[in-house]
């Protein structure tokens, strides 16, 4: 019988024979005294992906953005970011409880906002209102269907942001898929952005591991935090090492179709109760959806064919990339 194929989450991986040489033989130390090699070059790597001044290695991705929160806000402030966003849906209340701030919803099309929208949020200068301290921005976003933000509309928000005294937060838990699908590399997509968070877990590979990326000042009061909600470890090596033997990710776009479509195909053969449509590519990569109902397209229907993922309707399933 053929393997099934996972295609819950880009998470569920096995470490490669190369990651799991890479971590047997990890020069190691004892990070929480700072002196862990394989830790440090992997956070000096972030910084050179990023563009940002420094960086602190973290167990998750849920915890490079609560310390991205906690460092960037004080309690009592106000953090901008879309009602479907991950630190509101899947990070256990953790802004209100881990750092006491409120949120306040941007809303927009598949995890996207406006710079206008933005602009319509921010609390005036009272002393009967929050202090809107941060927006948070999720790229790619997950509960978008992987959408990826147009570099344009991301840096309009973040000018914006810092037109009006905000600081700008990217949870890029995926923002690793934002840079191969639109071309861009992930400095030019964060462009002006105070900080980020990016996975190593997702996309990648890795079996474990998150970075929080922003400047010196603030990465330092993260260092703080991140020891405050128990994510400073001591011989993280083994774990920093996984990622230098990840897969490197193209620079560039793909040019032919994404190997989504043909997976979709293949596993709608295999079962063919259960169809799945494929992401179109360039703004939700990575993203492959459970179709359990499929609507027949009208040509098999006028055949007399059963449901199938065809090619045949730019209605069926396999097009409809939504
Ligand atoms: C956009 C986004 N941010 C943060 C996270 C949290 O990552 P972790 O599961 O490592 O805590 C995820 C997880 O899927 C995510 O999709």
């Amino acid at each position: 019988m053929n393997k099934p194929i996972d295609l819950r989450s880009d998470t569920v991986t096995r470490p490669t024979d190369a990651m799991r040489r890479a971590i047997a033989e990890a020069e190691v130390g004892d990070d929480m005294f700072g002196n862990d090699p394989t830790v440090a070059r992997l956070e000096a790597r972030v910084c050179e992906i990023t563009g940002m001044q420094a960086a602190v290695f973290v167990p998750s991705g849920t915890m490079a953005n609560q310390i991205a929160i906690r460092s960037q806000t004080e309690p009592g402030d106000e953090v901008v970011c879309h009602p479907d966003s991950h630190i509101v849906h899947y990070e256990t209340g953790g802004p209100a409880a881990l750092s006491g701030v409120t949120t306040r919803f941007a809303d927009g099309p598949r995890g996207t906002f406006t710079a206008d929208t933005l602009r319509g949020l921010v609390r005036p200068d009272d002393q009967h209102f929050a202090v809107t301290r941060l927006v948070s921005l999720e790229n790619t976003h997950n509960r978008g269907r992987g959408r990826v933000w147009p570099m344009e509309q991301l840096h309009a928000v973040v000018g914006t942001a810092h037109e009006l005294g905000l600081r700008a937060h990217v949870d890029g838990a995926r923002l690793w898929n934002a840079s191969v699908a639109s071309g861009h590399s992930v400095r030019e997509i964060l462009g002006d952005a105070d900080s980020v968070s990016v996975c190593f877990s997702k996309g990648l590979g890795a079996p474990v591991g998150s970075a929080f990326a922003s400047d010196a000042a603030t990465v330092k009061r993260a260092r703080r935090f991140r020891k405050m909600f128990g994510g400073a470890m001591r011989q993280a090596g083994v774990l920093a090492a996984a990622r230098a033997a990840c897969p490197r990710p193209p620079h560039r776009p793909p040019r032919r179709r994404p190997r989504q479509r043909p997976i979709a195909r293949r596993a709608a053969r295999r079962d063919p109760r259960r169809h799945l449509a494929a992401g179109s590519g360039r703004d939700q990569p990575g993203v492959l959806r459970s179709l359990r109902s499929p609507r027949p397209c009208p040509g098999c229907v006028r055949r007399g064919s059963p449901p199938k993922v065809c090619s045949c309707s730019p209605r069926g399933p396999a097009r409809s990339g939504r």
